[in-house]
């Protein structure tokens, strides 16, 4: 789970890196390196720290113009995150240079082979094993770096995405990836890799995603040349254009991503339902539920797949479609239904979620159900990425680029998917009557626009956050709907203020939790007029005689949680199926301005990294 990111071509290297790895800090950021070469000249600059303190240490570098350069941002899976294990490895003899994402599992055979052979090692990487790996193959064969690469690749076992360089040909780079993404940005005249198109996006929109068992070898002025690493065929690859800017990855006068991405959200959601909603014909129109409307309404269950957020977003699905479409679906942590041999029947459709798309544990569900025979239908974030390309037809939520690592506007994004996919379900299906679908589909229209009033009321939050910045542990509750809703108010405040929060099923108090209620508890209690309202105002006077203090997310309007809670914040009133997108917004801004007071690193929290490529 690292980012890494290399150039070639006629612009100054250096600086490019640079900025790209800083677009990259998200996949992790706990040691950076760059290494760069001119004619005999060359520096590998490596430190323990984030893209800052590299810029600071290429300010002393003597070499600091160069046309060809490899680097990587690390967030550390074998051995510590320090100098020495940070990357770009180079091999023994010193002529290979080497940036990886991913884990290579059976590294400790191969190092014990290079061992034999007086290999010296001076990090505890997989990385460096594999760079020698790849020397020794190319001196033992004598072979090309092309060559000595495609070798190399079919003894390793693990996922990685990679870019060699040999210092004796400085006019090539060879890149290769099975489970690790990477993208090559095709300029003028000039090459890009990186693990996504953001660190190259103002230099091209031209790319290449290279699949699974791919290896392109990229030479100045030549065209690129991209092979099959198991069949050797050469393969000729598909460029496709990027369709976002680079004002999108930038934080655009906000203090955090995360912050821009939460006032983000109404237009995100704009441009989830772009095209979507055909209000004149009342329906939903998403072309890839049209091409398999036959699975869909023969479909007996609905296995929907993520992890952390998304996972979140998938329980809301649930409800949705058992809802709406009476259709019974299951949501499942992807991590755990990879390993537990699952019961998949041909009308079963299988639909994970993932902003990244990246998400190993997700990928591999995938996988697993694939091997079963499923349909899988995904809904992602990220256009091209690893999980859309292996599904069999799917939604992009087109929230466009999130990266802070808190997921914000991927979240409402995805229930907004779930909502139209529910709609279409019932339609199809006719469960749900024709005037109660055009009722929805009104209200789901005008969603943007209540956001955008809703976040233009921010100040009611950022004094609640003073109150409780304090707090060690909170406790989300909600029921329905807004039970999801509270597992990711708690998760997102665990993750970027390391408050301790867990979110339940409202009723469930009484079964456990209800014994840490006291006068230091704050309780954040989804309690929206819709859906189950008596019920969980009476889980409110139960955590009142418990003196517990109270913060209520209401209805518009709502008078009688106002006089129990000892602060409410106001959402639109609504349908049930919108409270998770109106109710979610209040949290995160919750959380953010909590995380803020606490000095926290809101966008990159300590131990965590967009995605998680790895188990
Ligand atoms: O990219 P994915 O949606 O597959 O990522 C899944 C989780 O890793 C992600 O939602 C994570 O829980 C976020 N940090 C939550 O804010």
């Amino acid at each position: 789970m690292c980012g890494i990111v290399s150039y070639l071509g006629n612009q100054n290297a250096l600086p490019l890196l640079l900025d790209g790895l800083q677009r990259l800090e998200y996949r992790g950021y706990d040691s950076a390196g760059i290494f760069i070469q001119a004619g005999d000249k060359a520096h590998n600059g490596k430190v323990s720290g984030k893209v800052d303190d590299l810029r600071k240490h290429f300010e002393t570098s003597l070499l600091k113009e160069a046309h060809v350069g490899l680097g990587h941002t690390r967030w550390a899976t074998h051995g510590k995150p320090n100098q020495i294990n940070a990357h770009p490895h180079e091999s023994n003899d010193g002529s290979l240079v080497l940036v990886h994402n991913g884990i290579i599992e059976n590294y400790e055979s191969l190092k014990t082979i290079l061992v034999e052979k007086g290999y010296r090692f001076k990090s505890e990487t997989d990385s460096e094993v594999l760079i020698n790996w790849i020397q020794e193959i190319k001196n033992s064969k004598q072979l090309t770096l092309g060559e000595a690469v495609h070798w190399a690749l079919q003894t390793v076992v693990g996922a990685y995405g990679i870019v060699v360089f040999d210092k004796t040909q400085p006019d090539t780079l060879v890149t290769a990836r099975l489970g690790s993404p990477l993208v090559i940005g095709v300029g003028e005249d000039e090459y890009f890799v990186a693990s996504d198109a953001t660190p190259f996006i103002q230099h091209t929109r031209n790319v290449i995603y290279l699949n699974d068992h791919e290896m392109a070898i990229l030479q100045k002025n030549k065209p690129i040349e991209v092979q099959h690493l198991k069949s050797n065929t050469p393969i000729d690859p598909e460029i496709e254009k990027l369709h976002w800017n680079l004002e999108d990855i930038q934080k655009g006068g906000y203090d955090h991503f995360m912050l821009k991405e939460i006032f983000e959200q109404p237009q995100a959601i704009k441009n989830t339902l772009r095209g979507r909603v055909n209000l004149e014909q009342s329906k939903i129109d998403l072309s890839s539920m049209k091409r398999n409307e036959d699975r869909f309404i023969h479909a007996t269950r609905i296995i929907i797949l993520g992890c952390g957020t998304s996972w979140h977003a998938g329980l809301v699905g649930e409800y949705l479609i058992e809802t709406l479409a009476r259709i019974p679906v299951e949501v499942e942590y992807a991590s755990e239904f990879r390993y537990r041999n699952p019961i998949l029947y041909p009308t079963d459709i299988v639909i994970p979620i993932s902003q990244s798309g990246e998400t190993a544990d997700t990928l591999a569900a995938v996988n697993i159900a694939k091997e079963n025979g499923a349909f899988i239908y995904g809904i992602c974030n990220v256009v091209g990425a690893t999980i859309p390309r292996a599904t069999d037809d799917g939604v992009y939520t087109h929230a466009g680029p999130e990266i802070g690592v808190a997921s914000t506007k991927a979240f409402t994004s995805q229930v907004v998917v779930l909502i139209m996919m529910a709609l279409k379900l019932a339609r199809l299906k006719n469960a749900l009557p024709n005037d109660q679908i055009n009722e929805l589909l009104l209200e789901l229209n005008r969603l943007p626009e209540n956001l955008e009033t809703l976040l233009q009321h921010i100040e009611p939050i950022q004094h609640l956050a003073k109150t409780f910045d304090t707090a060690t542990n909170c406790l989300y509750l909600g029921r329905g709907y807004n039970f999801p809703v509270a597992l990711e108010g708690a998760l997102k405040l665990k993750e970027i203020s390391y408050i301790h929060a867990e979110g339940y099923p409202a009723a469930e108090m009484k079964h456990g939790p209800i014994a840490l209620i006291d006068e230091e508890m704050p309780v954040i209690v989804i309690a929206t007029k819709k859906g189950h309202y008596d019920k969980i105002v009476s889980n409110i006077q139960e955590i009142k005689s418990r003196k517990g203090r109270i913060i209520a997310i209401v209805s518009e309007g709502d008078e009688t949680v106002k006089k129990l809670a000892d602060h409410v914040i106001e959402i639109p009133i609504s349908s049930e199926i919108f409270t998770p997108i109106y109710a979610t917004l209040p949290l995160q801004l919750l959380s953010y301005y909590i995380a803020v007071n606490r000095n926290c690193n809101v966008d990159q929290p300590r131990n965590l990294a967009k995605s998680v490529t790895v188990e």
